[in-house]
């Protein structure tokens, strides 16, 4: 057998994308799909958003990339705007949410480090976690299918069952670092952290003298229908990963911390050839000047309630097949009736019904859209998954 070009890594799936529109991707043959799952979370302001491009495509003109030996006028202000929009009072800028990931956990090693404490190496993490791809990152997390046949793993992790306070707090010794959650979990099935859990988490590091470590790569910036989904939860962490929508499809990740938290990223400590450069800078500055925009972020609520109030609505119709609706804001999830059909049904509402979704752990279909959908978008989708219910319950007769 012959190995392909492209390392075969992923199963991907026969849609071809070439082009989008808005909320619309189409593929090779000119066939439309609604876009409901926005490069996983990405694609904030759909695709081709005329301000993105245009920033892009400017900063291309006049100087892409540089090295970080350099001072960075772009960086700073980029990095000065995320602070006064955020807990954080500085910003390591990164290419994924795995190297954002990889940042924090040096971060939070390092603090211990500083402080003269060099055995707190231990972060504990979550069952169901997903943190990237990096060895940083899959030993961080316990799933066999993203470990297995890469060992040996980084040490310095241990893992509780998520939204189990006893549990995580019964792990705490004085190897511990702190603790890395997702405050919604993604990949894991859209389970977000309860009140309980995420206060309990940042209760306990301050009686500790832990950090607290939230990964907001998928569920962070605006995607809840707030900045940052921490402010569901009236804390603020030490250290937070962020990523996706960041960029808005340009590749652009960010490790954010207090000053006391990063402390010990000294000279030296850490860098990245691109990390940070001007083309990223310009991209992460498009999209926050329109995030910050007035009504933005009550926009994601208000279609996010819509979203959320239409799929209740169709659930008793189809009640065979969806058992109950999760997430916040414009990061939903569908979490489906029978054992491990939600691959299937989003195959299904791909290939019969031209509309995008995401499956995810848990026999949950995610539903992330971009950010700047309308009524219409909502009307559309609504039809197509209800068509699809419809039609995917004869087919399984
Ligand atoms: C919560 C979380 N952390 C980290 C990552 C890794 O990000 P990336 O794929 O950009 O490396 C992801 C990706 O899905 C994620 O959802």
């Amino acid at each position: 057998m012959s190995t392909p070009a492209l390392m075969p890594v992923y199963p991907r799936c026969g849609v071809r994308p070439v082009r989008g529109e808005g909320c619309y991707l189409i593929g090779e043959q000119g066939e439309r799909y609604l876009d409901f799952a926005a490069g996983i979370a990405v694609n904030a302001l759909g695709h081709g958003h005329p301000k993105l491009v245009q920033a892009i495509a400017d900063q291309a003109a006049t100087l892409m990339h540089v090295s970080n030996l350099y001072g960075s006028p772009q960086g700073e202000h980029l990095a000065q705007r995320i602070v006064d929009s955020s807990f954080a009072d500085t910003v390591f800028f990164t290419n994924s949410g795995t190297e954002a990931v990889e940042c924090a956990i040096k971060t939070a090693r390092r603090y211990h480090y500083a402080n003269g404490n060099p055995q707190r190496t231990t972060l504990i993490t979550f069952n169901n976690a997903f943190h990237g791809r990096t060895m940083g990152a899959i030993s961080a997390t316990n799933q066999p299918k993203m470990r297995d046949g890469f060992e040996p793993l980084l040490p310095g992790f241990k893992y509780a069952p998520f939204n189990d306070l006893e549990a995580a707090l019964s792990l705490i010794d004085d190897t511990t670092a702190g603790f890395m959650v997702e405050t919604v979990q993604g990949e894991g099935g859209v389970s977000a952290g309860t009140q309980e859990f995420i206060q309990g988490l940042r209760k306990a590091c301050d009686e500790h003298g832990l950090l607290l470590v939230l990964d907001e790569v998928q569920c962070g910036y605006g995607r809840t229908g707030k900045m940052w989904a921490y402010e569901h939860y009236g804390i603020t962490p030490d250290i937070l990963s962020s990523a996706k929508g960041i960029g808005g499809g340009f590749p652009l990740g960010a490790c954010l911390a207090t000053a006391e938290a990063a402390k010990g990223m000294v000279f030296g400590t850490h860098g990245s050839t691109y990390g940070g450069n001007p083309l990223a800078m310009a991209a992460g500055e498009a999209i926050l000047d329109v995030m910050l925009e007035p009504g933005f972020l009550d926009h994601v609520t208000a279609m996010g309630d819509r979203l959320r109030g239409a799929i209740e609505q169709m659930i008793p119709n189809h009640d065979h097949l969806f058992d109950s609706i999760r997430g916040m804001g414009l990061m939903l999830g569908i979490k489906m009736k029978d054992a491990a059909v939600a691959r299937d049904f989003v195959a299904h509402l791909r290939d019969h019904h031209g509309l995008l979704t995401v499956a995810a752990g848990e026999n949950v279909v995610r539903v992330l859209p971009p950010l700047v959908i309308e009524e219409s978008h909502i009307a559309e989708f609504v039809q197509k998954l209800s068509d699809g219910a419809r039609d995917y319950a004869v087919a399984t007769v």
